[in-house]
Order: structure tokens, then C-alpha cells, then sequence
């Protein structure tokens, strides 16, 4: 039985917690690897709508074991918040835990997210705010607190005194800000470890295990390849390997044990927060497209910029990830148009390029070159068959397919979990 890393292959959102749902039907784990709260994944099944942060978005199969890995970053507060909601409304989780070797997001890092952005003033990245970058540059600074030290609560204290006195110097003395007690903070934190403590578990052992058992195991990636900490458009990028590589680190699982790795586009592009974008659309196709999709941050609620899909980020994802797959979704959302764009190239200095320079200043100077495609104007949210698709939607899926050069296996038509068109299963 298979191991499938499902990966965002664009700047996030690209559905990934649909796919992670409806695949988790037939699986045994599911384990989300990378990122933290900064994360939103909308899943939409017979228990409701829900927006998932922490918890992986298998949680809702009862016989799928949920694990937030070690590269996770955690925000107590935040996972004890959604354990609680999906408690409320009927979805058990006594089978979610969490990895000892998780960092915590502390509330300095939140502060310092905040209080960073605010200096960075027109060259904001456009942060959630989460806390999400401070806490790993302390994880690489070797200042981070891991969930697994909340269990010992003597040198936890140590550990934090020795911390807090280094952020509170900067915060103090660069940011001219409050400093934070060490008390208020010890003590929450003791708490939320009492709370956490039944979840807490060396997670890399049990998904080993799992793996040496033959189940099949889904991992859950995070934000999207172009936000990619190495390969997105950096510095606007988020502090993670979004890609296929964080998995392996951040769950303790060799690369030789992923046998499918899944790419989920958008029909279209979308991107929240700041960074070059080539193929965003500031016109009313734009606006059409983020009002009929409700393109709008599920953890920040800020507008989604919108644009044409973007081929030669498509080309580049499938490489850096290998994908052996892709998903496309909200393909429904594009019924409305006469005609679509899809990006093959890029102009840059009278040059013709096919693959994104890692510069951002030279890619926010890129002219996309397009190619223009018919649209088929008619609903396709109920159609769950490749072949009842119009044909020019179906020319659009192949073109993509050829684009991109990754095969097909599914395409997700509207936000339920039964909304989908099987091209190949990708779980047997
Ligand atoms: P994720 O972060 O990759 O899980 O994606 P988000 O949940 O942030 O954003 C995807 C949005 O698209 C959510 O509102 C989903 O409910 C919605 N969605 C997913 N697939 C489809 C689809 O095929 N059609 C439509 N119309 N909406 C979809
Ligand atoms: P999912 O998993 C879309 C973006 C932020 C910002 C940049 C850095 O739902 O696809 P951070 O708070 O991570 O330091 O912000 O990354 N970002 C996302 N955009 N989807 C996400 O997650 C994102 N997670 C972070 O908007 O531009
Ligand atoms: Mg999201």
C-alpha cells in the first residue's frame, strides 16, 4: 500500500484539504508535515464546512489515524481551539497526535510577526501574522521550544528564562516595545501541556511503522511550492520546504518510502499577501473570478489576488516536486467565461523563457505570454465523468496536462466532497 504526498503546487489554497478529505476515505494515516495556523484548509463533507489549521484534514474518517508532524509548528492555543470545535460538532479526535519534536509557537513569535511586519513598512511580505516565521528561525537559531519539552515542566522553565530574556532584549531595545513575563507565559504554556499531553507522542515511530505495515499513508502538504522557503519566489515565501522535501524532514520518513506525489493546481491562480504574480489580472475577469469563487483568505479572510493559470509555475512545480500527478480544481469556477488564458512563457528583456527566474525583482518584470483557449460557457458542477465534460473544457484539462507535462487524475468541480471527476484513482 502506497505512500501519497498531496502537495500544493501552486501559492496555496489550491484545495488541497478537498483532495485530502475525499482521498482519506480509503487510507489509514494522514499526516501533515510542514507549516502551522498560517494554514486554511476548507473541507466540505456530510458534518459541515470547516476550515482546518493544525489538524490534518483526514480527521473526519473515523478509521484515520491524524498526525502533525514534527516539522509542524504548533500553536497550542490555535490546535486546542480546533480540537474543541471539531469536538462540538460530533467529529472525534482520539486518533490525532501530535510529534514531541513539534516547535511551539510562542506569543513572542506572534509579536515579533506583527512588530516585523510593521518595520518592514512598504516591503511588508504580507505575513498571516501567526507567528509562523519567528518561530522557525528559532527552531534554526536553536532557540525554539518543542511540545515534547512541556512535558517536563522544571527545565521547561529553565529553557523559557533563557528564551524570553533574549526576546524581550529585542523587543525592548529594537522594537521599543513591552517585554513579556515569564510568568504568564510559563504558566499558560503548563497548561496547554496538561491538555496537549494525551496527543503528544513520537510521532516519526508511528509513521514508520505504519509504513513498514503497508498502509497507506497520506501526507498533507501545506501553502504551495511557489511559496516554498527554497523554490518559491522568495523573500515572499513562507519559512517552510512547502515541497515534496519537507515531508521527509518533517516527519522522519525516507524519500525512497513516497511512492506518489501529488501536485493540486487551481484551474486559475490565485496568491495572497505580497510577491510577484505574472499573470494577475486587475481587470473585471479578475474581480469576476474572486467575487463567483469566493476568493478570499480562509485564515485571514484578506482578498485573493486572482490571474490566468500560470504554466511555466505549473512546468516548474512538477519538476522541483517530480509529481507523478496533479489534481485540478475549482475547474467550475471558469464556466462563466467566453475565453480563458493560460500562461506557456514569459517575456523578459526580449527574451523568450520557459522557467521562472529565482529572482523576484526580475520576475515581477515577466511578461506572460499567452495562449487563448475556448471557454464552454455551461455548468459543470454536477457532471462526475470525464467524457460528459464539454469538449472545450476538456481540451483546457489536456492542455494544462500537456503543459504542466504531469497526468491528470482528478478534477474537483465544486466544494463538496462527491463533487469530483476520477480521471485515474489515485488511492486503490
Ligand atoms: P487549501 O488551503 O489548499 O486546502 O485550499 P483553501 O481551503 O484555502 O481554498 C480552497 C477553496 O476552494 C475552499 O473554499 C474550498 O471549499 C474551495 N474548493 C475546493 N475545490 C473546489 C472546486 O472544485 N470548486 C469550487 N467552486 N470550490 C472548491
Ligand atoms: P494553505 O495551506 C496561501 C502566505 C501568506 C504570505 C506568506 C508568508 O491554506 O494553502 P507566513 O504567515 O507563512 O509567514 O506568510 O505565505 N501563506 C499562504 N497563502 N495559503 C496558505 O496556506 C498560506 N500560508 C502562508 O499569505 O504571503
Ligand atoms: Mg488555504
Amino acid at each position: 500500500m502506497p505512500v501519497i504526498a498531496v502537495i500544493g503546487a501552486q501559492w496555496g489554497d489550491e484545495g488541497k484539504g478537498k483532495i485530502i478529505d475525499l482521498l482519506a476515505e480509503k487510507v489509514n494515516m494522514v499526516v501533515r508535515f510542514s507549516g502551522g495556523n498560517n494554514a486554511g484548509h476548507t473541507v466540505v463533507n456530510p458534518y459541515g464546512e470547516f476550515r482546518m489549521h493544525l489538524v490534518p484534514s483526514g480527521i473526519f474518517h473515523r478509521q484515520v489515524t491524524c498526525i502533525v508532524g514534527n516539522g509542524v509548528v504548533i500553536d497550542p492555543a490555535a490546535l486546542l481551539e480546533e480540537i474543541e470545535q471539531l469536538e462540538k460538532r460530533g467529529v472525534k479526535v482520539d486518533k490525532l497526535y501530535i510529534s514531541d519534536r513539534a516547535h511551539l509557537i510562542m506569543p513572542y513569535h506572534i509579536l515579533l510577526d506583527g512588530l516585523e511586519e510593521e518595520s518592514r513598512g512598504s516591503g511588508a511580505l504580507g505575513t498571516t501574522r501567526k507567528g509562523i516565521g519567528p518561530c522557525y528561525m528559532d527552531k534554526a537559531g536553536r532557540l525554539g521550544i518543542r511540545s515534547g519539552d512541556l512535558l517536563e515542566k522544571e527545565s521547561f522553565l529553565d529553557r523559557l528564562r533563557l528564551v524570553l530574556e533574549n526576546k524581550n532584549r529585542i523587543i525592548t531595545r529594537v522594537y521599543e516595545a513591552q517585554p513579556l513575563s515569564l510568568e504568564e507565559i510559563y504558566d499558560k504554556y503548563c497548561q496547554y501541556g496538561e491538555r496537549l499531553a494525551p496527543f503528544i507522542r513520537e510521532t516519526d515511530v508511528m509513521v514508520q511503522e505504519a509504513v513498514e505495515r503497508g498502509e497507506t499513508v497520506l501526507l498533507e502538504g501545506a501553502q504551495g511550492t511557489m511559496l516554498d522557503i527554497d523554490f518559491g519566489t522568495y523573500p515572499y515565501v513562507t519559512s517552510t520546504s512547502a515541497s515534496v522535501g519537507g515531508a521527509c524532514s518533517g516527519l522522519g520518513l525516507s524519500p525512497v518510502k513516497i511512492d506518489h506525489v501529488i501536485g493540486v493546481f487551481k484551474a486559475y491562480t490565485t496568491r495572497v499577501g505580497s510577491g510577484p504574480l505574472p499573470t494577475e489580472l486587475f481587470d473585471e475577469t479578475g474581480d469576476l473570478i474572486r467575487e463567483r469563487a469566493r476568493e478570499y483568505g480562509t485564515t485571514t479572510g484578506r482578498p485573493r489576488r486572482c490571474g490566468w493559470f500560470d504554466a511555466v509555475m505549473g512546468r516548474f512545480a512538477a519538476r522541483v516536486n517530480g509529481l507523478s500527478g496533479a489534481c485540478l480544481t475549482r475547474l467550475d469556477v471558469l464556466d462563466v467565461l467566453p475565453s480563458l488564458k493560460v500562461c506557456t512563457a514569459y517575456r523578459l528583456g526580449g527574451k523568450t523563457i520557459t522557467s521562472p527566474p529565482s529572482n523576484s525583482s526580475l520576475l515581477a518584470r515577466c511578461e506572460p505570454i499567452y495562449e487563448e483557449l475556448p471557454g464552454w460557457q455551461g455548468d459543470i458542477d454536477g457532471l462526475r465523468r470525464f467524457e460528459d465534460l464539454p469538449a472545450a473544457a476538456r481540451s483546457y484539462v489536456r492542455r494544462l496536462e500537456e503543459l504542466i507535462a504531469c497526468p491528470m487524475k482528478l478534477i474537483s468541480v465544486g466544494p463538496r466532497r462527491e463533487q469530483k471527476i476520477v480521471v485515474e484513482e489515485i488511492v486503490n
